[in-house]
Parts: structure tokens; sequence; C-alpha cells
């Protein structure tokens, strides 16, 4: 089988571990009968070693397999990653909804996407990536228990993005800590409003609105004076097109949403500028992940 997951931009300004979309920027897993555990990596991670020894899907996958099947099967795994590392654009929740998707179908026990999902919870405590990379598209997802509740909306195809993916990673994990336990009414009060009126602007594709909307007051400007240039990045992409521009995830990676006659303009304004980092336009996704039986 081979299963392909999107890569996904999330918070969108302030709506933090909420809100998130898919882009059509994909990982592929390809996993074969083998006699042995084999793994293999293509682009992103292939010169890691530690990558083939500490798979972190291969970890997950067996963990689902074996307790769907109760036996241990050996499986070649050929992952074929273009999502970098660490720069806020989905690759962790690619790797857990596509193991536990993929566990599922060899296991050939029926499941649907949002039991995906609420499995992947487990992995990931916050649904803003593992939702759209799930089901494509913008999906608000909010958790209920040990459940995602979400509403997803599919992106049409008159807007694109601009990604800007710095070097330099920054890990999720290390940058949440260093966000404040407690927050001034003041910033709560401009985050809730903001995000509720960044959904509504997405949902009633009122796409002039974005540039009020996609504000925070929680965590991009602490989280982009870890890379100072990240400011010039979003000064640049409003400048030249950018209906909204925001820290994609913890970062590094910076999202910029366009209409798509502006996206090339905005796309080459940003390569002129930051010729040291890659910058990639990319229209949305709006399936989530997709398995192909080979
Ligand atoms: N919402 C998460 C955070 C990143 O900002 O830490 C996305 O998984």
């Amino acid at each position: 089988m081979k299963i392909r997951v999107p890569a996904t931009s999330a918070n969108l300004g302030p709506g933090f571990d909420c809100l998130g979309l898919a882009l059509a920027f994909y990982n592929d897993v390809v996993i074969k009968p083998s006699n042995s555990l084999l793994i293999d990596v293509v682009g992103e991670g292939s010169d890691r070693e530690n990558i083939k020894r500490d798979n972190t899907f291969v970890k997950i996958f067996y963990e689902i397999y074996e307790e769907l099947v109760s036996k241990k099967d050996n499986f070649a795994f050929t992952f074929i990653n273009n999502i970098p590392f660490s720069r806020g654009l989905g690759s962790s929740s690619s790797v857990i909804v596509g193991a536990i998707a993929s566990a599922y179908h060899l296991a050939k026990v029926k499941i649907d996407k949002q039991s995906i999902l609420d499995r992947a919870l487990k992995y990931e405590n916050h649904p803003d990536n593992i939702a759209p990379a799930t089901f494509g598209g913008f999906v608000v997802s909010i958790v209920n228990g040990n459940r995602v509740i979400k509403i997803k909306k599919e992106l049409p195809n008159n807007i694109n993005s601009v990604v800007v993916i710095p070097n330099e990673p920054i890990s999720t994990k290390v940058s949440r800590t260093l966000l404040p336990k407690s927050f001034i009414m003041k910033d709560m009060v401009f985050n809730l409003s903001h995000s509720s009126f960044l959904s509504s602007a997405f949902m009633s594709e009122n796409w002039d609105l974005l540039k009020y909307a996609a504000k925070d007051k929680i965590h991009e400007d602490k989280r982009m004076s870890l890379m100072p240039e990240l400011f010039d990045v979003r000064r640049v992409a409003q400048e030249n097109g950018a209906l909204m521009s925001t820290l994609s995830g913890s970062g590094s990676t910076f999202f910029n949403l366009t209409y798509k006659q502006n996206s090339k303009r905005l796309c080459e304004a940003l390569k002129s500028s930051f010729g040291n980092f890659k910058v990639l336009e990319l229209e949305f996704d709006n399936n989530g992940f997709v398995i192909f039986d080979e």
C-alpha cells in the first residue's frame, strides 16, 4: 500500500491549537510485506541515521497493528518525505495520522476518518494539525474528552498559499514551554474575537477580511523573536499581496494566503528578499490523507 498525507499549517494567527488547513504538499509512505523490518528514507531525513533506528511512524504503526492482529508481521517501509521536520508544516501529524491509518488498512480492520483522528489525539494533544491532515481543507477543531469535534470547509481554487521555509527548525515542544502560563484579559479577548472572526471569514469566503482577522497576541511575536527575520517576511508578504501572513504552527515557516492571480508575484517578491529561505507556491488540499493499494 501507499499512503499520502498532506502538510498542514496550524494556528493561522489567533486560532492557537484550534485552526488549521491542509496544503497540497505531501509525504508518501510505501509499505510492503517483507521477511524482516526494513526502513528506507528518501528526501527529508534521508541523511539522518537515527530515523531508521528510532522511527516514530514505525513505532505507532506496530503499536496499533499488533493490537489489531495480535501478531507481529514484518514490513518494508519506504518514506518519501517532502515535508521538512520541525518547521511548522505538520510533519509530525503526517507521521501520526499516516501510521494509524496504515496500521488499520494493513490489518484489514475498517475504521472511519473521524476515529483515526480521535486516536491521533493520543500522540498529539492539540488537533489543529492532525485534523486537516486527516480531512483536508480548513478545519476548526475542539477537543471534547478524548474526541475531536470539527467543522471542515473545502477551500476554493481561486486562492493559493505561499510558504517561506527557513533552514533553521523551531521545536514545537520547546517553543510551547517558552509561552507564558497565563495571559491578560485584554489579550485573550483579542485572540478570541479575532479567531472567531477569522473562522467566519474562511467559512463565508470573505478573503479580503482576513487582513483584519489574522492577528495574534498569544504566541507569534514571542516565537518570531527566536528568528527576527520573520518580522521582515511578514512585512514583505503583506506589502506584496498576501491576504494574511502568519507563523505556520510554531514556526519556523511563514504561511501566506493570496488570491491565485497574485500568487506568482508574491512568491517572486519573497524569493528575491529572502534568498536564504525556501519559498514555495502551494495549492490547498481538500482530501486529507489518501490510501492507494499498490
Ligand atoms: N498549535 C501548536 C502550537 C502548533 O502553536 O504550539 C501546531 O501543532
